[in-house]
């Protein structure tokens, strides 16, 4: 499980290795910062068990932004502003079913690559700073997991619900394992011993989101033809334009009644 970087790590003593822990931390702090956005899909929440989840995660999304905070000043760096990628990724959705899967399920997915196979193998253990900061990343790798299984729960509900979104799901998948790697260009022409493993380590995150797809159930065993996977994108790009415009609508005021139990609650 996982992916192996053989032991090479950062050393936080060198300025250009500094430079990448700090590029790398950075995303994570933006990330985490726009996690806290999250409490915004309280109001949309479909019912009081997804309530409870979005009042849980910006708890602790807001909690991982201070612990990241936290992991800059142990480590004596100032963070930079968040990558386009991670800008575009990030962005707050506000229609749900593209909420659940490339927030939670697949976006949160990524995340937790980064934390669990990239800082955790790569932060070195012989320096005295180091496991202090692996015990906190090891408590928010913890709490993203559940986030993802939050998304992957709800994303099989809604392929359930509404099996044509399993094309645009598709296509949005493709989209984001075009995008997704572009980031690694911050890293174009350098040489390190933890940098060398970047193709791999980019090869096992398709692989296990394509995976992650196929458990989920929109991803079909083989690869789609070319026509079907421009369609397929082409219908995600639509669903996430509209999303961007999409405005939440709250529900709980129409079905807390029947959400708690009471007799008669049903709209
Ligand atoms: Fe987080
Ligand atoms: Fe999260």
């Amino acid at each position: 499980m996982g992916y192996d970087f053989g032991g090479d790590t950062f050393d936080l003593r060198d300025p250009h290795d500094r430079a990448t822990v700090r590029f790398v931390l950075s995303q994570a702090l933006y990330g985490e910062a726009t996690g806290v956005y999250c409490g915004k899909s309280l109001y949309a929440a479909r019912s009081l068990e997804a309530a409870r989840f979005y009042v849980r995660q910006a708890h602790q999304e807001l909690n991982h932004l201070t612990l990241f905070a936290d992991i800059f000043r142990e480590l004596e760096m100032q963070p930079e502003p968040g990558h386009w990628v991670v800008r575009l990724l990030s962005a707050h959705n506000n229609y749900y079913p593209l909420k659940v899967l490339m927030e939670h399920a697949l976006g949160e997915g990524m995340v937790l690559d980064i934390f669990r196979e990239v800082l955790l193998q790569t932060l070195p253990d012989d320096d005295p700073r180091v496991p202090p900061i692996k015990k906190k990343l090891r408590a928010i790798c913890r709490e993203e997991e559940e986030h993802v299984a939050w998304g992957e729960k709800e994303t099989r509900r809604l392929l359930e619900e509404r099996p044509w979104l399993r094309h645009p799901y598709y296509g949005l998948l493709e989209l984001q394992l075009l995008v997704a790697p572009m980031i690694a260009r911050a890293f174009a022409g350098r040489e390190h011993r933890v940098l060398r493993h970047l193709p791999g380590f980019l090869t096992y995150v398709k692989g296990r989101m394509w995976e992650q797809g196929q458990a989920l159930g929109f991803v079909p065993s083989t690869r789609p033809g070319l026509a079907y996977r421009l369609g397929a994108m082409a219908w995600g790009v639509a669903l996430f334009v509209r999303s961007q415009f999409a405005t939440s609508r709250s529900t709980l005021e129409h079905t807390y009644l029947s959400e708690l139990g009471f007799a008669g609650g049903a709209r």
